[in-house]
């Protein structure tokens, strides 16, 4: 059976991740979050106190920027590290999650990200999401999905996830932050959050979880 690529795009928010990890896991294929990729990019730039507007010490921090994703052999969940540290919790936080939208405009970090997405998914059998995986990091990708959904109901579903994982914090907050990013992700200059003209729209706001994934799967198994 011949493996394909499926890009995952859309706003912040609308169960991107959580719908790519369940597909990928029916088809037997690597789940690849490339959010999650910008996010450990932006802690180390925070951790670094790299200054945005500094190209050269943008490229040098860079080149000692490694992102892997691991399984947990507990949970069975991917997770990811930044230098061989685990940071899945850290890069969930909402200091990250205010920050990462100026790091993720900047050219030389994109650049750098993309390239080593595309080599993550160069033998196919992946499902990636992110905002520019069927524009920019796969465009020849078999199956493309954009996603989208209500901002209340997105900013609902972020504040369950944030307080299951211990972390208080407001509707109004989440509301804020996810309309920011999107905002931001739709009008910067490099790669923006645009959708592919040959993906298939996907609205999740009344869809529940088994359904949207049913839904990708049916797309999957019409292209494999
Ligand atoms: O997917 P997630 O919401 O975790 O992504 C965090 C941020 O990373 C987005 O708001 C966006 O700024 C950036 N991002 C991006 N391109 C991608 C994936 C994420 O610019 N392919």
């Amino acid at each position: 059976m011949q493996k394909i690529v499926i890009a995952i795009d859309g706003y912040s928010g609308c169960g991107k991740s959580s719908t790519a990890k369940a597909v990928a896991k029916n088809l037997g294929y690597t789940y690849i979050d490339s959010g999650a990729m910008y996010r450990a990019a932006t802690l180390y730039f925070l951790q670094q106190r790299v200054d945005l507007s500094d190209i050269d010490t943008i490229n040098k921090a860079l080149k000692h920027l490694e992102i892997s994703f691991h399984t947990n052999t507990r949970t069975g969940l991917q997770e990811t590290y930044l230098n061989g540290e685990n940071v899945e919790q850290k890069i969930r936080s909402m200091e990250v999650s205010d920050f990462v939208s100026e790091v993720s405009k900047i050219k030389e970090v994109r650049r750098e990200l993309v390239y080593q997405q595309q080599q993550l998914g160069r033998s196919k059998g992946v499902v990636m999401d992110g905002r520019d995986i069927g524009t920019v990091v796969f465009p020849d990708a078999e199956l493309k999905v954009f996603m989208t959904a209500d901002l209340e109901i997105r900013a609902k579903r972020r504040q369950k996830e944030l307080i299951d994982n211990g972390q208080e914090v407001t509707l109004e907050e989440i509301i804020r932050n996810l309309d920011e990013r999107d905002k931001v992700d739709s009008t910067r200059a490099e790669s923006p959050l645009v959708r592919a003209e040959d993906a298939v729209d996907v609205d999740t706001s009344y869809l529940d979880f088994d359904d949207q994934v049913k839904k990708i799967m049916e797309l999957a198994n019409e292209r494999i």
